[in-house]
């Protein structure tokens, strides 16, 4: 029997088995779709766990710490952890600490005696030991001693300068000490010496081959005719001393050993004793209020690096 000699009754049968397929089918989709639907779910719970698993992990694998609370990692890292699974946050880089700049200065220390800059101190004595400047002569100014006081040339005008303005201004000075040889030194340091020992004198006195009336351009002025007080730690409170003080950077000079820098000097405060280093320099030294170690950025030279004076001659130890 052909397709087109079917039943009546072969007809209906074959159309319900074609609409039972159809059924099954779209059921069969349906749950496919729902399946589908369910496994993308689980994906979407899933995955951001398992990346903060992995994460985690990979942090513990790299550093070898782990990552509860505060511990060595917290401090190394700046406490920077970022909960699991988050993203870091975005940090801002430190700057760099810029190195404090030093100052610009109008003069930097120098080695050379000749310089009218050479730093001469307790870890910085002359070289050679024995110099001896050239060009020394005698300033015409009023002094204390029979006889005659030398200071290198530029000191020396600078000093009469100095003097000059100060009796104009009603202030008499003297000067009491120049230019001392390295023998000159060391006969006031011995003499001394033998009388008080070596800390008291090292306090007022340098040692032979350390002074800076070795160099020539320190001088040490009084107030010569005032009745209260001539010489010595009385003299910064003179008028003379005051004005000292105030006018010694016009002329180049500046007070070498201030009062309060024993630590950094080695020596008392000296309100006398003034060092010549030229005017722009004493302008910048007195404005500040420092010591020429302060000045020039170099260490503290309050120690000798040995303990007792070398007294022989120059050359002779
Ligand atoms: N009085 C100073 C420190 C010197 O002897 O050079
Ligand atoms: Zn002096």
């Amino acid at each position: 029997m052909s397709r087109g000699e079917l039943t009546e009754a072969g007809r209906r049968h074959w159309q319900q088995k074609q609409e039972r397929r159809a059924k099954i089918y779209r059921r069969r989709r349906a749950l496919a779709v729902v399946v589908l639907i369910a496994v993308l779910l689980l994906i979407g719970y899933l995955f951001p766990r398992a990346w903060g698993w992995v994460s985690q992990l990979s942090s513990e694998a790299f550093s070898g710490e782990t990552l509860s609370g505060e511990g060595p990692l917290d401090e190394v890292r700046g406490n920077q952890i970022p909960e699991s699974g988050a993203p870091e946050p975005e940090t801002t880089p430190e700057p760099e600490p810029t190195p404090e700049e030093a100052p610009d200065r109008a003069s930097d220390p120098s080695r050379d005696p000749d310089s009218i800059h050479v730093l001469v101190n307790r870890q910085n004595p002359l070289q050679p030991e024995d110099y001896a400047p050239e060009d020394l002569v005698a300033p015409e100014v009023r002094m204390s001693t029979q006889s005659q006081l030398l200071l290198r040339e530029e000191a020396a005008e600078a000093l009469e300068e100095l003097i000059q303005d100060a009796g104009e201004d009603g202030q008499v000075l003297a000067m009491t000490s120049g230019y001392r040889s390295y023998a000159a030194q060391l006969e006031v340091y011995a003499n001394r010496h033998s009388a008080v020992g070596t800390e008291e004198t090292d306090e007022l006195v340098a040692r032979p081959g350390y002074s800076e009336h070795q160099t020539g351009l320190a001088a040490d002025v009084i107030s010569i005719d005032n009745p209260n007080c001539i010489q010595g730690h009385c003299f910064a409170d003179t008028p003379e001393g005051a004005w000292v003080a105030e006018h010694a950077a016009d002329h180049g000079f500046v007070i070498r050993y201030l009062d309060g820098a024993e630590e950094i000097t080695g020596y008392q405060f000296e309100p006398w004793h003034l060092r010549y280093v030229g005017e722009e320099t004493a302008q910048e030294v007195a404005a500040e209020d420092l010591t020429l170690e302060e000045y020039w950025d170099r260490p503290a030279a309050a120690e000798y690096d040995v303990e007792e004076p070398d007294l022989d001659p120059a050359g002779t130890s």
